[in-house]
């Protein structure tokens, strides 16, 4: 997998992190153990095991006492540190280091890795502003999906799919691209989207609801290829709705969200597990779709506001470049 290299990507929020316990990551290709221990420090190695190839994100933790920890394998129990270096029941001294360690780039509770390749954009600072300013509601959507990357960033800055993809749930009239802001591997959409008002039954099955106006106003701020932002404004609260996405290896990709919000009323408080319930549907209606579509038809059809797909695809083939034609134009209101 050589197509985006260099971006950086979000592989995990700390609270999806427990400590001492070991969780699996893939990426472009590698799969990865991660784990923090009970000081917060965060490590990643290899997966495989060097002795006999087990996924060491199967194993367990071991606390030593100095606070940092060794994951231990679950064939041999072999242990191994943050560097790869293990100890032999033969011998007291460590090894070299059997396993490579993946550089990560940790900002708070933000963990970012490079995959190993040298940078070609740099990390925003945007998600450190939103934490320091906003309730951090929780991680949802959290997804393995059997599709490739371009599959899933065209669907995820498709803003025609709420009438297909759900329908059921947003029930949108229509969707006007208000604006759309080229500035190359960054851009900003501004949609409007009318829908039908939900009914009493609707509310109470998912109160959610209540945080959706007659008229959903949308604001998407897209970071080329691992980031997209919804920045939502209404009665009850201000929210910041944080999709990564990651290319897990040539057909599997990953998608998760993070939430943040700021109340404007007391009633926001009461609707944040429906939020994120919410938005774990719409992944999850979105990874049903992604899983059922032919990745190389050839698209014969155009729609009208397909300008996010357009980014997409452009910024996709010219990577890490930014390549004409400018987007902007066309869609100025
Ligand atoms: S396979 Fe890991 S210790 Fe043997
Ligand atoms: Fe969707």
């Amino acid at each position: 997998m050589n197509q985006l290299q260099g971006a950086p990507w979000l592989v995990a929020h700390r609270s999806m992190l427990k400590p001492n316990q070991p969780m699996r990551i893939s990426l472009l290709g590698n799969d990865y153990v991660l784990w923090q221990d009970s000081q917060g420090a965060i490590n990643a190695l290899s997966n495989a095991c060097p002795h006999m190839g087990a996924m060491l994100s199967e194993g367990w933790c071991v606390e030593k006492p100095d606070g940092n920890s060794t994951v231990a394998c679950p064939f041999h129990a072999l242990e191994f540190d943050r560097a790869g270096c293990t100890l032999l029941p033969s011998s007291n001294k460590p090894t070299k280091s059997l396993l490579q360690p993946l550089e990560l780039i940790i900002q708070g509770d933000f963990v970012w890795t490079y995959g190993g390749h040298e940078p070609k954009l740099s990390i925003p600072g945007i998600m450190n502003e939103i934490a320091s300013e906003y309730e951090f509601i929780g991680v949802t959507g959290n997804r393995s999906i059997p599709t490739d990357i371009l599959s899933l960033l065209l669907n995820m800055h498709d803003y025609n799919h709420q009438n297909g993809t759900h329908r059921e749930l947003f029930e949108i009239e229509e969707v006007q691209v208000k604006q759309f802001i080229d500035e190359g591997l960054h851009s900003h959409a501004y949609l409007s989207q009318p829908r039908k008002q939900p009914t009493l039954r609707d509310i109470l099955r998912n109160p959610g609801q209540l945080a959706m106006p007659q008229v959903l106003e949308a604001h998407l701020e897209n970071f080329f290829p691992f980031m997209g932002l919804l920045h939502a404004e209404n009665k009850l609260l201000s929210l910041k709705e944080c999709h990564f996405y990651l290319p897990e290896t040539e057909h599997q990709s990953r998608v998760f969200v993070l939430m943040y919000m700021k109340a404007h009323s007391p009633i926001a408080h009461l609707i944040k597990g429906n939020l994120l319930k919410l938005i774990d549907i719409v992944v999850e209606q979105d990874a049903k779709v992604l899983g059922k579509i032919y990745p190389d038809t050839e698209q014969r059809i155009k729609l009208n506001n397909e300008v996010g797909m357009d980014w997409v695809r452009r910024n996709f083939a010219s990577f890490p470049a930014i390549a004409e034609p400018n987007l902007s134009r066309q869609w100025v209101a």
